[in-house]
């Protein structure tokens, strides 16, 4: 009796890890998860950390996390010297798809299923730019096709957008194992590609979905909550174009009630869009 409960218990809890977006183990050297946490942060950096944290990455009230922090493998100088001459060679968006397929430099992709490049209409003025795929991505090999994605189509819609109407990328095309957050040497090795992504489409709008993308885009330290709703420039390296932040669809799926600052979030975005080209960049 005890191991039959032992067993439904051990299932349920592997359920459990499932939905929450840990299907993988990957850390070699156990962490302690005993220790104790650090000290509380301020509140206005407590509700940025809410604001940021993608979906699945929360911390589990009672029960042991199973994804382990990511290893600190920092991307050498010739890892990053790689990647900027290879996405500067290429000069078409396939080419540019093929060259990150080839890329060896970004240790998410030993874990990933499969790339998950951009996707929509590269003719598009607006490009919408998010941290990394989920699980759902990973598998389909496209954009926002999880739950998030499916409230951001109706974020989109609410404004007359759709996936035809604009480019849709992250900053890391590849899904972070456990969806965690990907490290600083992750972002850097795969940041040249998002670059000439950007420089192809050359779309007059980035609009960054959520606190990891917005501050990578960005380039920036500052909060989620303060960086959203005000346009700033970007350098795309061949002009200079208008970027905004808005909250990721994650979060507006944890709290629905904030929903009133991405549409006023999408509001700036339309205004600027019904704008003639000329006052926008
Ligand atoms: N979250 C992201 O940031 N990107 C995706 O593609 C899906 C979820």
């Amino acid at each position: 009796m005890q191991e039959i409960a032992g067993r439904a218990e051990a299932i349920a809890l592997l359920h459990w890890y499932e939905e929450m977006g840990v299907d993988i183990a990957i850390d070699e050297t156990p962490v302690d998860r005993l220790v104790a946490p650090a000290a509380k942060p301020a509140p206005e950096a407590r509700r940025d950390a809410e604001a940021e944290r993608p979906p699945l990455q929360r911390p589990a009230p009672s029960r042991p996390a199973a994804v382990a922090p990511a290893p600190t493998v920092p991307a050498s100088d010739a890892t990053a010297r790689a990647a900027r001459e290879t996405a500067k060679a290429a000069n078409t968006l396939d080419e540019l798809r093929l060259a990150l397929d080839g890329f060896t430099g970004c240790n998410l992709k030993l874990t990933a299923t499969r790339l998950v490049f951009g996707d929509g209409n590269p003719d598009s003025r607006v490009m919408l730019v998010g941290e990394a795929p989920g699980r759902d991505e990973d598998i389909q090999g496209l954009p926002f096709v999880g739950r998030s994605g499916q409230l951001l189509d109706r974020m989109l819609a609410a404004i007359g957008l759709d996936r035809t109407s604009v480019y849709i990328a992250n900053v890391v095309p590849w899904r972070p194992p456990g969806n965690r957050t990907p490290t600083p040497q992750e972002t850097a090795a795969c940041r040249p590609f998002i670059e000439r992504q950007i420089q192809l489409v050359d779309p007059d709008f980035l609009l960054c979905l959520g606190g990891a993308a917005a501050k990578e885009m960005m380039a920036t330290s500052e909060g989620i909550l303060r960086l959203r709703g005000n346009w700033r420039d970007f350098d795309t390296g061949t002009r200079t174009i208008k970027v905004l932040a808005t909250l990721h669809p994650a979060y507006f799926l944890r709290q629905p009630l904030q929903k009133r600052l991405a549409w006023r979030d999408l509001l700036t975005l339309k205004t600027a869009l019904d704008q003639p080209s000329q006052d926008f960049g």
